[in-house]
């Protein structure tokens, strides 16, 4: 998608310089700096700090970083520890250890001096096949998007939450990718952007991208979406995804779970848009998926443009309090409409599931 009508996409290889370039996204949206990795530790720091962000990317970097790794040191032992703590980087979204898994499959099938060759084709299906998974998810949930806009023949009003655009993905976006798509085909759509404290990624990278893309939307405080779907003014929401589990419950960005609550309650359609990547087929309970805990410092100190646009971090809270940071949240089934996915859309079930991947 576009940045100053330019096409991006939010990892590529670099082959002049043998480096994985990245967006930073802790800059945006206030500066556009393009990053290299270099090493798998730049990639472990990129994740963890979140320079790269949203599930289909982490996993996208992840099979980067054991690209990165190869080209440090050929060595079994090191590209095994290296895979190890890339999975450890972000324990909540499932892609993590999808990607990583894979790429090590892969590698095990092959001699030593074809490693480095066979992680870079490998690396770059993953995130090819993101692309293809995310223009799918748009496809199939334009056709939503489209029978709301039939009945209504007025624009259609959509909330999400978090960033599940294509900044969180190779390209296109998951919540996102049908929202382009009917924009693109001259459907009149608008956005509710949840602002998703306390990062921020509505505001910051959703109103961003939609913006680029001239995608009309307004940024809303998070408890604002309640009385907007009171008052008819949501159509439908869609989010994303970290995890998905067999049973259809979907482990996303703290918050979710209330905005389905609100849905519920107003008969706003919920749908969450995801691609095969985010399954979870183990976990059965969600109590068992590992909820993130991140700093505190990311809800006491908030970072913005100054009067003379310099980027500076403030402190917000009154110093001696405490604060707690989880960073996602699990919406049970029964609140979610239904599941987009890039082989269609289905029931949040293990019978929905399965019946689009056997
Ligand atoms: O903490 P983040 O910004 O990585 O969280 C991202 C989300 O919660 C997204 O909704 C999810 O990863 C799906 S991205 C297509």
């Amino acid at each position: 998608m576009k940045i100053n009508g330019k096409e991006y996409r939010t990892i590529w290889f670099d082959e002049k310089n043998q480096t994985v370039k990245i967006i930073d996204q802790t800059k945006l949206p206030h500066q556009f700096i393009i990053k290299d990795l270099k090493t798998v530790k730049d990639a472990i720091n990129a994740i963890k700090i979140m320079k790269v962000r949203g599930a289909p990317l982490i996993g996208g970097t992840a099979a980067y970083g054991i690209v990165l790794a190869i080209m440090e040191k050929n060595d079994p032992n090191f590209i095994k520890k290296s895979s190890e703590d890339l999975i450890q980087s972000r324990p909540t979204a499932i892609n993590l250890k999808w990607a990583v898994d894979r790429m090590m499959k892969k590698l095990s099938e092959v001699n030593n001096n074809e490693l480095l060759k066979v992680a870079l084709v490998e690396a770059k299906a993953i995130c090819d096949e993101d692309v293809k998974f995310s223009e799918n998810i748009g496809l199939n949930g334009l056709k939503i998007i489209e029978e709301i806009y039939n009945k209504k023949k007025d624009t259609v009003n959509i909330l999400t939450h978090c960033n599940a655009g294509w900044l969180a993905t190779i390209n296109w976006g998951t919540a996102t990718s049908p929202i382009y798509h009917a924009h693109k085909k001259g459907i009149p759509v608008h956005v509710w952007v949840d602002e998703t404290r306390p990062r921020n990624q509505g505001a910051n990278l959703t109103s961003y991208e939609l913006n680029e893309e001239d995608v009309p939307n307004t940024i809303i405080a998070d408890n604002t979406g309640g009385i907007l779907m009171q008052r008819g003014q949501v159509d439908m929401c869609i989010v994303g995804t970290d995890r998905t589990l067999s049973t259809g419950d979907v482990c996303n960005k703290i918050g979710t779970y209330l905005k389905a609550l609100a849905a519920h309650d107003n008969n706003v359609p919920f749908y969450v848009a995801l691609p095969s990547s985010t399954i979870d087929w183990d976990i059965k309970d969600f109590k068992d998926i590992p909820i993130e805990e991140r700093n505190p410092d990311e809800l006491t100190h908030i970072e913005g443009l100054d009067k003379n646009k310099n980027l500076q971090k403030i402190l917000i809270y009154p110093q001696k309090s405490k604060a707690m940071n989880l960073a996602f949240d699990v919406t049970p089934a029964k609140y979610v409409t239904g599941l987009i996915t890039e082989k269609g859309v289905c029931e949040a079930s293990e019978k929905g599931l399965k019946g689009l991947f056997k």
